[in-house]
C-alpha cells in the first residue's frame, strides 16, 4: 500500500499570531488515527515554522517548509539550509513548485540540487511537476512532465519522495483539473519511476468540495493543498475527505 500524504502549502500567508489561531482552531478538528494513515502535513513560511513546529509536537501533523538549498550554509543572501530547518524538526519540504520555477528562476537542475539536500539532511521533499496551460493545449502534457521528472530525479532517492502533479493552469484559478485526468497523468508519472511505492499527489485548485472524488481516484495517494489549506475548517475537511468504500 502507498502511504498517503495530504499536504498544506501556505505560500507566503500568514504571521505567527495567524499560524497559532489556525493550529487552535485545526488540531480538534483532526483525529490523531485518521493523521497517522494520511500524514497531514503543514508547508508554513520559515518564520512561522518555530511556532507551528512547537505546536505540533506530539501530534500526528508534521510540519514543512517550502524551500531548502543546496549548501550547508555559505553566501546565499534569502536561502535557507538543511540544518536550519532539521533544527525546527521540519519532516517535509516542497521543492520546484511552480511559482518558484516561474517567479524566481527554479530550474530543473536547481530542483535536482535541491531534492538531493532535503534528502541529505533526512527530509521528504514534495517534488512539484506540471503542465501549463499552452503546453496542455498544444498537447505537450506527457513531453514536459517527462522531461522535468528526468531531470529532477537524477542520483534522488525515489523511496524518500512524494511527487506532486501540479497543471500549472489549475493553481488557484479554481480551475481543477478534472480527478479522471488527474489520474491518468499521475499514472503516466508512476510508470516513470523505478520505485512504485512513492506516493503521488494531485495539487491545483483542492477544495473541500473535490478531495472525496480526487480520492476516489486509484492512481493519486494525496493532495498539495494551497489556497484551501489556509482556512482551519476547510483544510480538516480536506484532511477528514472520505474515502471511497473497498
Ligand atoms: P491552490 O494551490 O490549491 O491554491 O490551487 C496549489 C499549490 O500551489 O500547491
Amino acid at each position: 500500500m502507498r502511504p498517503t500524504v495530504i499536504a498544506g502549502n501556505w505560500k507566503m500567508y500568514k504571521t505567527q499570531a495567524e499560524a497559532r489561531a489556525f493550529l487552535d482552531a485545526f488540531i480538534p478538528l483532526v483525529d490523531p488515527e485518521t493523521c497517522a494513515e494520511r500524514n497531514p502535513v503543514l508547508c508554513v513560511p520559515f518564520t512561522s515554522l518555530g511556532a507551528v513546529g512547537q505546536r505540533l509536537q506530539g501530534s500526528t501533523v508534521h510540519l514543512g517548509a517550502q524551500n531548502i538549498h543546496w549548501a550547508e550554509n555559505g553566501a546565499f543572501t534569502g536561502e535557507i539550509a538543511g540544518p536550519m530547518l532539521t533544527e525546527y524538526a521540519v519532516r517535509y519540504v516542497i521543492v520546484g513548485h511552480s511559482e518558484r520555477r516561474q517567479y524566481f528562476g527554479e530550474t530543473d537542475e536547481t530542483v535536482n540540487l535541491r531534492l538531493k539536500a532535503a534528502q541529505r539532511y533526512g527530509l521528504t521533499p514534495i517534488l512539484c511537476v506540471g503542465e501549463t496551460k499552452r503546453q496542455r493545449d498544444q498537447n505537450e502534457t506527457e513531453q514536459v512532465i517527462s522531461d522535468q521528472l528526468a531531470r529532477a530525479l537524477i542520483g534522488v532517492d525515489q523511496q524518500q519522495l512524494v511527487i506532486a502533479y501540479e497543471p500549472i493552469w489549475a493553481i488557484g484559478t479554481g480551475d481543477t483539473c478534472e480527478a479522471q485526468e488527474a489520474n491518468r497523468v499521475i499514472g503516466l508519472i508512476r510508470s516513470q519511476l523505478i520505485q512504485p511505492a512513492t506516493p503521488i499527489q494531485y495539487g491545483g485548485s483542492v477544495k473541500p468540495d473535490n478531495i472525496d472524488a480526487i480520492m476516489a481516484q486509484p492512481e493519486i495517494d494525496g493532495a498539495l493543498v494551497g489556497g484551501a489549506s489556509l482556512d482551519a475548517q476547510g483544510f480538516a475537511r480536506i484532511v477528514n475527505y472520505q474515502a471511497p468504500s473497498a
